[in-house]
């Protein structure tokens, strides 16, 4: 995919640019607090209608402004054009694509098919296990049809049985009611369970790999820990936990399990909202989780690893290289570190890159002669 045309209007401090990129993408140079994330941050939006930075809508508008608007046309099989708007005061987001304004968002989402690196990324492994479920759901939502769809339904369900249980059990009848939700929660949790498990059944391997060419032979693992067990096999994956029918059987039980439980903390403790996708590292002969025992480089490169790993899975899913957006993404690496996910970029994801760096450099991407452009003030100068 390449993006050819961004548009913005009052996106932070863009203000109003109309910009027209190279197909093998561009370098965007300036100094901190110029707006260089803000530019990554605008095109990602039009991939995923969200902040990559995690904020929300309203924080996004031009502080003198209460509405923004972007649009973007990338170039894959066809021409497609993507546009956003958010209206802060009536809380309104539109999207249309190629002008279509009757779609929802869940069915205009991955038009561009981007990554972004950051080197914020880190975060993935260092916190807690919330964040590598957001990431999950993205990538699926992303990348698999119906997730979004089931994840939606997931959370409707869970957010009415825990008000439900909120209100108390008191009789019989009024337990029967609130236990009339978990059929809706069983179907929709068993869905974005099997779902999330053949992603990472299915891309453990290149995790294991990336992992391994980053840190020059270092081994590491990714594993997708559902809260809900493994059917019959303790040691991590399985083929019969894809099984979406024994999935719904294993998920009811635990909620019988958990129900006096539940009951008293007027919350649901079982299902994918408690789900872990789990990362290890070998240390002096054994395996221990990364959050908590790696090393600081050990984490980002998991990071890394992990951001190529959606690469990949978005160019298998489209059937089109994504387009690379690199945050001043390798800033604190090592040399040889950095040097060899250079490498690894340069031969395994030979997209649009727009990458954006501090100084001039900075730009470590020998086999690509980009475009530069500068940024002051958030006006870009192509
Ligand atoms: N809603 C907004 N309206 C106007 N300006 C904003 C808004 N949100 C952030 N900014 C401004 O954008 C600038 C930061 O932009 P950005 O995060 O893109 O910087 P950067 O160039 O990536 O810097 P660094 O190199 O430090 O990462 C700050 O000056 C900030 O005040
Ligand atoms: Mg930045």
């Amino acid at each position: 995919m390449v993006l050819r045309e961004l548009e913005l209007r009052h996106f932070r401090n863009l203000g109003i640019q109309e910009l027209h990129f190279p197909p093998e993408g561009v370098a965007v140079v300036g100094d901190n607090a110029q707006g260089k994330t803000n530019l990554l941050e605008a095109v990602y939006y039009l991939e995923s209608f969200r902040s990559f930075r995690g904020a929300a809508d309203r924080e996004l508008a031009a502080f003198s402004e209460d509405v923004f608007y972007l649009r973007g046309s990338v170039e894959g099989s066809a021409r497609t054009t993507v546009a956003a708007g958010f209206d802060c005061r009536r809380k309104n987001k539109k999207v249309t694509v190629d002008g279509d304004d009757s779609l929802r968002i869940s069915a205009a989402l991955g038009r561009l098919g981007a990554v972004v690196f950051s080197p914020a990324d880190v975060r993935l492994i260092n916190d807690g296990p919330s964040v590598r479920r957001r990431f999950l759901d993205i990538v699926l939502s992303l990348n698999r049809p119906g997730y979004v769809d089931a994840l939606l339904e997931y959370r409707k369900s869970l957010a009415q049985r825990n008000a439900a249980l909120r209100t108390g059990g008191g009789t019989a009848g009024r337990q029967d009611w609130i236990r009339a939700w978990d059929s809706g929660l069983v179907d929709s949790g068993a869905s974005v369970t099997c779902l999330r498990q053949a992603w990472a059944t299915e891309w453990a391997g290149a995790f294991a790999d990336h992992y391994g060419a980053i840190s020059d032979g270092e081994s590491a693992t990714m594993s997708y820990r559902p809260n809900l067990g493994e059917a019959g096999d303790a040691e991590g994956s399985s083929p019969r936990s894809s099984d979406e029918a024994a999935v719904r059987e294993r998920f009811r039980a635990r909620l019988d399990e958990s129900w006096e439980n539940d009951l008293r903390r007027g919350a649901t403790s079982a299902g994918p909202h408690r789900d872990e996708l789990l990362f290890t590292v070998g240390a002096g002969g054994r395996t221990v989780p990364l959050r908590g025992f790696g090393s600081g480089g050990q984490r980002r490169t998991a990071a890394l690893a992990l951001r190529l790993t959606e690469a990949a899975t978005i160019r298998r899913q489209r059937g089109a290289e994504p387009i690379l957006l690199l945050d001043d993404a390798f800033a604190e690496l090592d040399s040889g570190r950095s040097g060899r996910v250079m490498s690894l970029l340069e031969e395994e994801v030979t997209g649009q890159v727009i990458m954006t760096v501090p100084k001039e450099s900075d730009v470590r991407l020998p086999g690509r002669p980009l475009e530069r452009w500068r940024i002051h003030g958030g006006v870009i100068e192509a």
